[in-house]
């Protein structure tokens, strides 16, 4: 297994310690995610009682192919726990989020979760937000306009394509990769861009981590 897989590997394993019988679990998107899930299915498969929340429909295939039982939002509105990756994550805490494209459900489960655990490489780990784009999730109707004015608050942007297609989220919307470069105040953006008419959603999750789980080589390591 390659030393990134690994470290995503030891990092998803260990968030299954905090999982308690009865619990819901919002259940993060991407790579880490996944190791996170194969864990999770042993517990499960020895008795384990939760139910969990998917943020993605890939996630959510993963989470059938376990057998971990699924709920949704029709059944509950309360998640003891969410466990998600990041493509950032700051000395705060904050996050730069939507590699996957997976933002505003994230985002939902996330926010209503009473607890947020971040799992991640150490590659993950960043002084300040910005070395990837930062991905919004736009409203497709105008979103030529929406991309003119996230340029006016200093980026340059480009439409996410996938398969030389635009790609079209879980949501069925768009989404706009915006070059800020580095980002002094990630709360501060997060809130300019939430004001443009057209943007749903933004990659910056800020003050919502209760504590990140980092994979190194041969160890892991717990950030509050
Ligand atoms: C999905 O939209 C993202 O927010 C993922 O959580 C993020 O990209 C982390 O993915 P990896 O665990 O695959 O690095």
């Amino acid at each position: 297994m390659k030393t990134s897989e690994l470290k995503k590997k030891i990092a998803g394993e260990k968030a299954v310690d905090s999982i308690e019988n009865g619990m819901t679990i919002g259940l993060g998107s991407g790579s880490t995610v996944y190791w996170m899930l194969r864990k999770l299915k042993e517990k499960v498969d020895s008795g384990l009682n939760i139910k969990g929340i998917p943020t993605s429909k890939r996630t959510e295939g993963w989470a059938k192919e376990f057998g971990i039982p699924l709920t949704d939002f029709s059944e509950t509105t309360k998640i003891d726990l969410a466990i998600d990756g990041a493509n950032e994550i700051d000395t705060n805490l904050n996050l730069l989020k939507g590699g996957g494209g997976s933002l505003v459900r994230e985002k939902i489960v996330n926010h209503l979760a009473n607890r947020l655990i971040i799992i991640a490489d150490d590659g993950k780990l960043c002084n300040q937000l910005g070395k990837h784009h930062l991905p919004v999730e736009v409203v497709p109707f105008g979103w030529k306009a929406t991309a003119r004015s996230l340029e006016q608050l200093g980026c340059s942007t480009t439409m996410r394509l996938q398969d030389e297609q635009v790609f079209i989220s879980d949501n069925g919307n768009y989404i706009i990769d915006c070059h800020f470069g580095l980002i002094e105040n990630p709360n501060k953006l997060h809130e300019q861009l939430k004001l443009l008419v057209g943007v749903i959603e933004t990659g910056l999750f800020c003050n919502m981590t209760d504590l990140a789980i980092i994979g190194h080589e041969e160890k892991v390591e717990l950030l509050r």
